[in-house]
């Protein structure tokens, strides 16, 4: 029976270093501040936000809540991108996803100063982490990371298979595992057989969007296995992995909730952390 990776056990060790990041740039006169614009009413994307919000403030960091009306428009929210990355006071920049479809996602995330851009979506950014050389890494990347390094799991030299390839999760932990020197292989909704890859998978990533798609026949005996998967299915939340159908094959799993999520917002603020020591040294 695979054990269960428990996010929760190691929170407060990042907590505490976190903090302890943000107390030395206050004692040197810098509140480490991060401004998140929320576009539209759906409000569960703004729970999601403000539960964020209040995490960083608990961590000592000055968080800006920017609500903007779903009326606005594509400029308007670029003009409020462009007076941000001109603000001193302002280190990191979070424009919140999913936008409503209307407006353009790419000229908006690329508008964000790659030095105030903690998602990490920049191309920039995103080219950085290409060529092994990541400055802010995507937090659900860094997260998945994190959650095998902490369980002792070697990266080096095995098969790891990542199902999805979006520019947010996919493709960034594709990056951090073949700088580890694992043989990575990225599947996606195109892939034929997909079973025939996954079974081959010492490390198992799933970011499908998919509830409960990978089952146990997916899975090599032994693996360790990652599942990204928020479905909401009947009021409750559940992964792309088949927990209870895959724990007894896998060596280590982590559950929906609890897992990848508990550690997303942490690794989000460390990012606002090292941006606001790059706009201390620039000032
Ligand atoms: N929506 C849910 N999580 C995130 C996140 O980490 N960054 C952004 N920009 N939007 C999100």
């Amino acid at each position: 029976m695979g054990s269960i990776m428990e996010a929760s056990l190691f929170t407060r060790k990042l907590e505490t270093e976190i903090g302890g990041g943000v107390q030395r740039l206050k004692s040197q006169g810098h509140t480490p501040s991060l401004t998140v614009i929320v576009v539209g009413n759906s409000p569960s994307t703004m729970v999601y936000f403000k539960n964020m919000a209040h995490k960083g403030v608990e961590l000592g960091f000055y968080v800006e809540l920017r609500k903007v009306d779903d009326s606005v428009g594509s400029a308007e929210v670029l003009q409020l991108i462009h007076r941000l990355n001109d603000s001193n006071d302002v280190d990191g920049i979070l424009v919140g996803l999913p936008l409503p479809k209307e407006y353009d996602v790419e000229s908006i995330l690329h508008a964000i100063s790659p030095d105030k851009d903690v998602d990490a979506f920049h191309p920039f950014n995103m080219g950085q982490l290409m060529i092994g050389k990541p400055r802010f890494i995507p937090a659900t990347a860094r997260s998945i990371i994190a959650l095998l390094e902490n369980y002792g799991v070697r990266i080096q030299g095995k098969n790891a298979v990542v199902v999805g390839r979006s520019t947010i999760v996919g493709k960034p932990v594709a990056c951090l595992l073949l700088q580890r020197d694992a043989t990575v292989t990225i599947c996606h909704s195109k892939t034929v057989d997909l079973i025939n890859y996954t079974r081959e998978a010492d490390i198992l990533v799933v970011s499908m969007g998919r509830p409960k798609a990978i089952t146990a026949e997916y899975v090599k005996e032994g693996a360790a296995v990652i599942d990204v998967g928020i479905n909401h299915i009947e009021g409750k939340i559940v992964g792309d992995v088949d927990f209870d159908g895959v724990r007894p094959k896998a060596s280590l799993i982590t559950p929906v909730p609890g897992g990848v999520g508990v550690l997303t917002t942490l690794m989000l603020f460390d990012n606002v952390l090292k941006a606001a020591r790059l706009n201390v040294e620039r000032l």
